[in-house]
């Protein structure tokens, strides 16, 4: 169908760049939003690759979706100057509220939830990151808004 054209489309105008396959991903994700289960067969077939092999990358780089992401993209600074600051605290009181660990959605299709590692905002660490814009210096309170912002 519809997803197997475009998939052939693009892997077929990059397939003879060097490692092909993450870049092939990258376009496909940039396309759709995610890695769609249909691109797997077209994309092995065109590489000479087995579809576990394509499927053992999607899965492995957490880059990739393999199903579409919430209407609200939530990400939560991982690295080390939020660490510092508690940003494990925060991680943990917006996964308990949305119900959802690291790249999940919930299950109204409101909020994926993803890890990002470092938004340039460490002086304002923990930060967070909602539908592009960013937000420091999060506490329990502050995170309980954003999460609020998010469901909306
Ligand atoms: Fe979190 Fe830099 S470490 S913004």
């Amino acid at each position: 169908g519809d997803v197997a054209a475009r998939t052939l489309a693009i892997v077929t105008a990059m397939k003879g760049t060097e490692g092909p396959l993450l870049p092939i991903l990258h376009e496909i994700q940039a396309e759709f939003g995610f890695v769609p289960q249909d691109c797997l067969p077209v994309i092995a077939r065109e590489l000479n690759l087995s579809r576990a092999e394509v499927h053992g990358v999607v899965t492995f780089y957490h880059d990739f979706r393999d199903h579409p992401t919430g209407r609200h993209v939530l990400k939560l600074c991982r690295a080390e100057a939020c660490q510092s600051m508690g940003a494990d605290a925060v991680a943990a009181r917006v996964k308990a509220l949305l119900g959802i660990d690291f790249h999940q959605t919930t299950l109204d299709g409101a909020v994926t939830l993803e890890p990002v590692y470092c938004l340039g905002l460490c002086s304002c660490a923990p930060s967070a990151m909602l539908d592009g814009e960013v937000h420091g210096r999060l506490d329990a309170a502050a995170a309980a808004e954003l999460v609020r912002e998010a469901r909306r």
